[in-house]
């Protein structure tokens, strides 16, 4: 019932306060997989233009599996940990020589890609296929630990647990891409690591850190 009322409430304040990204406008796996990669430790704004000209290079796996790996690294120019881009265009070969062209559709199958891990198999199959697997990172460890004033290490293999175990608890069967988005986005933009907007939240009145002055405190992360 109150899981139901977070995943609610999570979900309406994301359709309130929508952010044109050109990736949500697309089902396309391929599209969607590009966007989560040059998403890796990138922000939005500085992956924007990228997006776009890989998408204009390359609009579909075929094409920028045919394209030369010299080209693909200069397009990447800029953006660093050139180990994405070289995983990028093997996945390419990969799929257009070894899967027929057919982009991976299930997350089972979307986590052996190299370069993929649970976050972006998540992203990928939430997003194109509906598949509902919650996408977890430092973002959903916030959120989660605050709203629900939970103590867990986010550092510790328990922690992780935990909270992965509690997203997939709440993310609804019917718009598991929209909670995916969502969390991704009031972790970004409302509920963020430092001067989070608690003025402008809509779920505050029954968030634990909240009500109980922890929202400084929480999540817990234990240096190692
Ligand atoms: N960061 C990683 N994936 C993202 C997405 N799909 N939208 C916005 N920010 C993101």
């Amino acid at each position: 019932p109150e899981y139901q009322a977070f995943s609610h409430q999570i979900i309406k304040w994301y359709r309130e306060n929508p952010r044109d990204l050109p990736w949500r406008n697309s089902s396309d796996p391929y599209k969607i997989w590009l966007s989560e990669i040059i998403l890796q430790q990138t922000r939005v704004a500085q992956g924007l233009p990228y997006y776009y000209a890989f998408t204009q290079a390359y609009p579909t796996v075929k094409d920028l599996a045919l394209a030369p790996e010299s080209e693909v690294l200069r397009l990447w120019q800029g953006l660093g940990y050139y180990s994405r881009a070289r995983n990028l265009h093997f996945c390419a070969k990969f799929i257009w020589h070894e899967l027929e062209g057919k982009f991976p559709t299930r997350y089972d199958e979307l986590i052996k890609l190299k370069g993929v891990g649970s976050y972006t198999a998540a992203a990928i199959s939430s997003f194109a296929f509906g598949e509902v697997k919650a996408v977890v990172d430092g973002n959903v460890f916030r959120v989660l630990a605050r709203y629900f004033g939970i103590e867990t290490d986010i550092a510790s293999s328990k922690g992780k647990k935990e909270f992965e175990t509690l997203a997939n608890e709440l993310i609804p069967a019917d718009t598991p891409g929209e909670f995916n988005q969502a969390m991704m986005d009031f972790g970004a933009r409302l509920c963020t690591p430092k001067n989070p907007d608690c003025t402008n939240c809509p779920i505050k009145s029954s968030c634990f850190a909240f009500q109980h002055q922890l929202v400084g405190s929480l999540p817990v992360k234990i240096n190692k």
